[in-house]
C-alpha cells in the first residue's frame, strides 16, 4: 500500500489565487489595497529568506507590502515605536515581526504591543486566548495551514483520534485547539511523553511538529492514518558537502502504511505563506467594517 500524496503547494497555490481573485474587490470598496507589514531586525540568512519570500508573494496577490529592517544593533525601544507607528497606521491591515529576534530583544513584550487586530501571526496572547474560547481572532498559519489540508482530505473530523507532537506556541498548542474545535479527540505529545509509538499508533490523525529529522517512524503510523509532517530539518545529504531537507516523519516507511502523507518539501511549508495572506486579507475586511 502506498499513501496518496497530500500537496500542499498546489493547495497554497489555489489559496492564494482565491486570495488575489478577492482583492481587487476589496480595493475597489476602500480605495486602497490591502497591506501587510512584515519587521525584520538583523540579518539571519533564513529569516531573509522567508521575509523575502513574503513580500512576493504579498505583491503577487495584489497586496501592499511595507518591508521594515532594523539593524540586529536596534535597541526593544526602537522595534517597540515601530510597531507601535504601525499600529497607528491606517494603511497597514496586518502586522509580522519575523521570528526569532536577536537574543538582547524581549519577543514577548514586541508581540504583546502588536494590535490583536492587526496580528496575522495569530501569536498575540489575545488570539490565544480567543483561539482557546472559540471566538473569531487571528491563528497561527501554519496549524491552520494544516488544518486546511485535513478538512480537504478527510471532510468532517469529529470523533477522530488526533495526535499532535510537540507542544510550541505556535504549532503545537494552536494546532490542538483547532483539531478540538473540529471534535477530535486529541492527544499532545512532546519530548517527555512516553511510549510514544503507542500513542501514535492509535491515531487516525498524526501531526508531526518537534524539529527532529524523521523521528515518527513507519511503524508507528495506523494503517490508513493521515500524516501531516510540520518539520522542516536541513540534513547531510547523499552526496559528501550537499544537504537536503526532511521532515519530523520518516517518508518513504510512513508512506508505506499511511493511507495520506504530506511530503517535505511541499507539504505544509507553502501552506504558511499562503494562510498569512487569507489572514491579511481577513484583517483588511474586517477592519475596513
Ligand atoms: N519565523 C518562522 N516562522 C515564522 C512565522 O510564521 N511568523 C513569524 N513572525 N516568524 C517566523
Amino acid at each position: 500500500m502506498s499513501a496518496d500524496i497530500i500537496d500542499g503547494k498546489a493547495y497554497a497555490a489555489g489559496l492564494r489565487g482565491k486570495v488575489a481573485a478577492i482583492v481587487p474587490g476589496f480595493r475597489a470598496a476602500a480605495g486602497r489595497a490591502p497591506g501587510l507589514a512584515v519587521v525584520l531586525v538583523g540579518e539571519d540568512p533564513a529569516s531573509q529568506v522567508y521575509v523575502r519570500s513574503k513580500h512576493k508573494a504579498t505583491v503577487e496577490a495584489g497586496m501592499e507590502s511595507f518591508e521594515h529592517r532594523l539593524p540586529d544593533t536596534a535597541t526593544q525601544d526602537e522595534l517597540l515605536a515601530l510597531v507601535r507607528r504601525l499600529n497607528a497606521d491606517d494603511t497597514v491591515d496586518g502586522i509580522l515581526v519575523q521570528l526569532p529576534l536577536p537574543g538582547h530583544l524581549d519577543e514577548n513584550e514586541v508581540i504583546s504591543t502588536i494590535d490583536p487586530d492587526k496580528d496575522v501571526d495569530g501569536f498575540h496572547v489575545v488570539n490565544a486566548g480567543r483561539l482557546a474560547v472559540g471566538q473569531h481572532g487571528y491563528v497561527p498559519c501554519t496549524p491552520l495551514g494544516c488544518l486546511m489540508l485535513l478538512k480537504d482530505r478527510l471532510g468532517d473530523l469529529s470523533g477522530l483520534n488526533a495526535v499532535v507532537i510537540g507542544r510550541s506556541n505556535i504549532v503545537g498548542k494552536p494546532m490542538a485547539q483547532l483539531l478540538l474545535a473540529e471534535s477530535c479527540t486529541v492527544t499532545i505529545a512532546h519530548s517527555r511523553t512516553k511510549d510514544l509509538a503507542d500513542v501514535v499508533r492509535r491515531a487516525d490523525i498524526v501531526v508531526a511538529a518537534v524539529g527532529r529529522p524523521e523521528m515518527v517512524k513507519g511503524d508507528w503510523i495506523k494503517p490508513g492514518a493521515t500524516v501531516i509532517d510540520v518539520g522542516i530539518n536541513r540534513v547531510p545529504g547523499a552526496e559528501p558537502g550537499k544537504t537536503k531537507l526532511v521532515g519530523d516523519v520518516a517518508y518513504a516507511e510512513a508512506a508505506g502504511v499511511a493511507g495520506a502523507i504530506t511530503p517535505v518539501p511541499g507539504g505544509v511549508g507553502p501552506m504558511t505563506i499562503a494562510v498569512l495572506l487569507r489572514n491579511t486579507l481577513v484583517a483588511a475586511h474586517r477592519r475596513a467594517g
